[in-house]
């Protein structure tokens, strides 16, 4: 016979670091809870509440849509950057509010004027298609895209790229380094995504754990 859907776990992904420790403490408020992954020595890499019947896992943050795209998550939480990123094909359910930052073009005053006139110029990203987007599809201006892996601030000062494609929250990485935001392209914060086929499969559970989540916000 064909199992109850409360006897099937609800696997969730969640991006390693300050945002999952963030969604774990707003997962508490509605009495979700995971006493395992509160060991911090703990190498483990899944958690179980065995109540509830959902699992947990920690994943490097771009890695999550994967996981919710294949289905090997139902659930996932991740900053809206790496799913406008990845573009993977899942459901963005939720706006957690948490994580809220920007998203920018961003280089010395100097570059300002190199933005305007649709000039060939050299743009540094960690987030390669996000760049690729705005510069093309929104400004309609031709650019040269790098690829950098991190420390992107470094690009404008070494002279590898005119501007900077990343996320600026308070500001201060920018201003230690005698940059500026000269363009902002979208706000950003932390977003639950869900697979399409689990939505079909567990609609009762996902939307109450929407709508516990929402109250909370
Ligand atoms: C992020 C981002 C900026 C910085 C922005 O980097 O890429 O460098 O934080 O924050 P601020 O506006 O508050 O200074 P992160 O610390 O994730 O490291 P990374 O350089 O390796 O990407």
């Amino acid at each position: 016979m064909e199992k109850m859907s409360e006897d099937r776990y609800l696997t969730f992904a969640l991006g390693k670091g300050r945002l999952a420790n963030k969604t774990m403490e707003l997962f508490e408020k509605i009495g979700v809870t995971c006493e395992e992954m509160k060991d911090k020595d703990s190498r483990k890499l899944i958690f179980v509440n065995e109540d509830l019947k959902f699992r947990f896992f920690l994943a490097k943050g771009p890695d999550v849509p994967t996981y919710v795209e294949y289905g090997a998550a139902d659930i996932g939480v991740v900053g809206k950057d790496t799913i406008m990123e990845e573009n993977r094909r899942v459901y963005e359910v939720l706006d957690l509010k948490y994580g809220k930052c920007r998203m920018c073009v961003c280089g010395p005053k100097s570059a300002e004027e190199l933005l305007k006139h649709h000039e060939m110029i050299r743009v540094a990203s960690k987030y390669p298609n996000i760049a690729k987007d705005y510069f093309y599809n929104r400004k309609h201006q031709t650019v040269d895209i790098i690829k950098l892996n991190g420390s992107v601030e470094l690009g404008p000062i070494v002279k590898l790229a005119d501007v900077i494609v990343d996320i600026v929250e308070t500001g201060s990485t920018l201003r230690e380094n005698g940059l500026e935001v000269l363009e902002e392209i979208c706000p950003l914060s932390a977003r639950m995504i869900v697979n399409q086929v689990s939505m079909q499969m567990e609609p009762e559970r996902i939307k109450r754990l929407i709508t516990d989540l929402r109250a909370h916000l």
